[in-house]
């Protein structure tokens, strides 16, 4: 591994509501390409999610929690500040389909257009997880169908215990 004033730092930002095995694929081929990747979870208290922040951070710290490669951390604001205070150089982001393209280079252009030293590599997961999202597991899952293999199993037990308490899981 590079000196830590020379890593190759690598973000992946997202919402992770919940973490996928989508995004732990996408994570694991980054670990392979970079000295270091920090998953980032968006605080955004806008946005209504099912799990907590605390809730996402610690189940991505539990899937990551041997890889010294794989850092997990929460930012605020926008992405290209925390980047930058990160000393990361490099956004990953995955890239399922031809529908996500369309997104993910809206977003690359307009971080490039903020910063332009940082750049962003889109990666393609495994054929098996293109069909995936954390809002379909959340509505599969809600409905009484399986997520089994296309999440962590610690994120189905999560599942099962927010479908467990008071009002049920929302999708
Ligand atoms: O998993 P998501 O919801 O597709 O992730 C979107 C995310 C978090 C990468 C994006 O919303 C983001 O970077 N938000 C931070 C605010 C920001 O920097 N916005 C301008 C970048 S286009």
């Amino acid at each position: 591994m590079a000196s830590s004033a020379s890593a190759r730092v690598a973000l992946y930002p997202g919402t992770f509501d919940p973490i996928t095995n989508g995004h732990v694929d996408i994570i694991q081929r980054g670990a392979v390409l970079f000295d270091r990747i920090v998953v980032a979870i968006l605080v955004n208290p806008a946005k209504s999610p099912l799990f907590t922040v605390d809730e996402r951070l610690e189940m991505a710290q539990e899937v990551f929690k041997s890889q010294p490669g794989v850092e997990v951390e929460t930012f605020e604001g926008l992405l290209v500040e925390y980047a930058r205070r990160r000393k990361a150089s490099v956004i990953v982001r995955g890239l399922r389909a031809v529908s996500d393209f369309e997104y993910e280079m809206q977003m690359a252009l307009m971080n490039r257009h903020l910063s332009s030293t940082i750049e962003t590599v889109l990666m393609m997961p495994a054929e098996s997880y293109t069909y995936l999202s954390s809002r379909l597991v959340k509505e599969v899952f809600a409905l009484g169908g399986s997520v089994r293999g296309l999440v962590p199993a610690m994120v189905e037990t999560r599942l099962a215990e927010k479908a467990g308490v008071g009002s049920g899981l929302r999708v």
